[in-house]
């Protein structure tokens, strides 16, 4: 089994019809990394170095001292009617493991957020909180398994009855099914990887969109965590199966896979180009927010590519040899690598630092571990597609 891999490349790169490449050296970037006998089963890497997380700019004297006293959820205000600083409370999905965990040890340590961990496995999200030395005050577990949508609608009355304030929603949990010969299905009998990454996630922050509006946190946002290997302006993102959702034609029909198909654009399935289509969609959908949302709202709508963290649960479902192989490549080799902490970091600063409010916006970091303004590929930034895919799911999820 052989491990084809990498030529280092700008990670700017467009990749045009002719096979040239324009290249900006803003950061840089490596190729895949892939199985030679399975192409389903490659998956993409990235350059990115590391730097010290930029810290809010907070008045975080003022805030520590609020948090000693009263009820974090409950805004304060003082004899003037003034409103004081307040924690800010966030949800993160999938925050008992990788990415998402370490996000919400980022964020509740700087004693200035209450994190509620949405996860499906609720003994492991609290054993991981705790070995992470997240203290009790600033976290609480709630049920979320994002593959049912009865389960989605269960959290969200669950929230309301915690009686917190929502500002702001990370949308970060997935599945990645790249060794699936057969697609397996949520719930309702949507594809698992779209039904998980894409549909869960849009009935949640559809649901939610109304606590965040009520809120009056000086910085709302809802982050939606995308991933460069759903771009295929990318090289990362040209390695076979590249994302493509066609004309929607399966997800319109349902994804059900019995007389239809399973995925997206109607073909046939693939589990590792099924998790890029979800990616896809995830992006599509934060900037369908944007669009119907922000100037209304003030809410920032954002995604993100945090870097190759190549240590996550994400790839478990790989093969062995790939899993074994995968982080040291990263490492040594390609020096894409980005750890576990440093991705929670990047996704924190979206969530919660006063330089990032832009909406619209794809993050990414470079070489110097700055964040900037990515482009996202002409698929991903298609807004009648995206139009398309936020009618279609709402249809779906039982929203329209
Ligand atoms: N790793 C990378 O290189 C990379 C690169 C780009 C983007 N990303 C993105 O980063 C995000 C986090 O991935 P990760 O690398 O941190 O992987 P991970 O460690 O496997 O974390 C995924 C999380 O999602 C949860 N999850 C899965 N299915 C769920 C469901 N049905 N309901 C609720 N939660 C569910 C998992 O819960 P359990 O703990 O119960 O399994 C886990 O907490 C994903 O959106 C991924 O696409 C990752």
């Amino acid at each position: 089994m052989a491990l084809q891999a990498a030529s280092l490349l700008p990670h700017s790169i467009s990749i045009r019809k002719n096979g040239k490449s324009n290249a900006s050296l803003r950061e840089t970037t490596f190729s895949g990394i892939s199985t030679s006998n399975h192409p389903a089963g490659e998956f993409s890497n990235y350059l990115i170095r590391s730097k010290e997380f930029r810290r809010r700019e907070l008045p975080l004297g003022a805030i520590r001292a609020q948090t000693a006293t009263v009820d974090p959820a409950i805004d304060q205000t003082t004899t003037e009617g003034k409103k004081t600083a307040r924690k800010g409370n966030v949800i993160i999905t999938g925050a008992s493991s990788g990415l998402g965990l370490a996000t919400a040890k980022a964020l509740a340590e700087t004693g200035e957020w209450h994190v509620i961990m949405a996860c499906r496995n609720f003994l492991k999200a609290e054993r991981a909180a705790k070995s992470f030395g997240i203290t009790k005050e600033n976290y609480t577990v709630l049920h979320l398994d994002l593959a049912s949508l009865d389960s989605v609608r269960q959290f969200v009355d669950n929230f309301h009855r915690l009686g917190r304030p929502l500002d702001v929603l990370v949308c970060n949990a997935a599945v990645y099914q790249p060794t699936a010969k057969e697609p397996s299905f949520t719930a309702e009998g949507f594809e698992l990887s779209v039904g998980t990454n894409h549909l869960g996630h849009f009935l949640l922050a559809r649901l939610l969109l109304d606590d965040m509006k009520q809120s009056d946190y000086q910085s709302k946002r809802l982050i939606i965590v995308g991933s460069i290997t759903g771009n295929t302006n990318t090289l990362a993102g040209n390695v076979p199966p590249k994302a493509n959702l066609g004309d929607l034609r399966g997800l319109a029909a349902g994804l059900a896979g019995l007389n239809s198909s399973s995925m997206i654009d109607g073909g046939e399935f693939d589990g590792a180009k099924a998790y890029k289509d979800s990616k896809v969609c995830n992006m599509l959908t934060m900037q369908e927010f944007h669009r119907r949302y922000h100037e209304e709202t003030g809410i920032a709508f954002a995604s993100l590519y945090p870097g190759c963290i190549a240590t996550t649960g994400l790839f478990r479902e790989h093969i062995p040899l790939f899993r074994l192989l995968f982080p040291p490549f990263q490492k040594y080799i390609t020096k894409g690598y980005v750890s576990e902490e440093e991705a929670g970091k990047r996704l924190a600063q979206v969530a919660s630092d006063p330089s990032l409010t832009k909406s619209g916006v794809y993050w990414s970091w470079n070489k110097n571990s700055a964040s900037f303004e990515n482009q996202l590929s002409k698929e991903a930034s298609d807004a009648e597609k995206a139009r398309r895919l936020w009618e279609i799911s709402e249809k779906l999820v039982g929203l329209a």
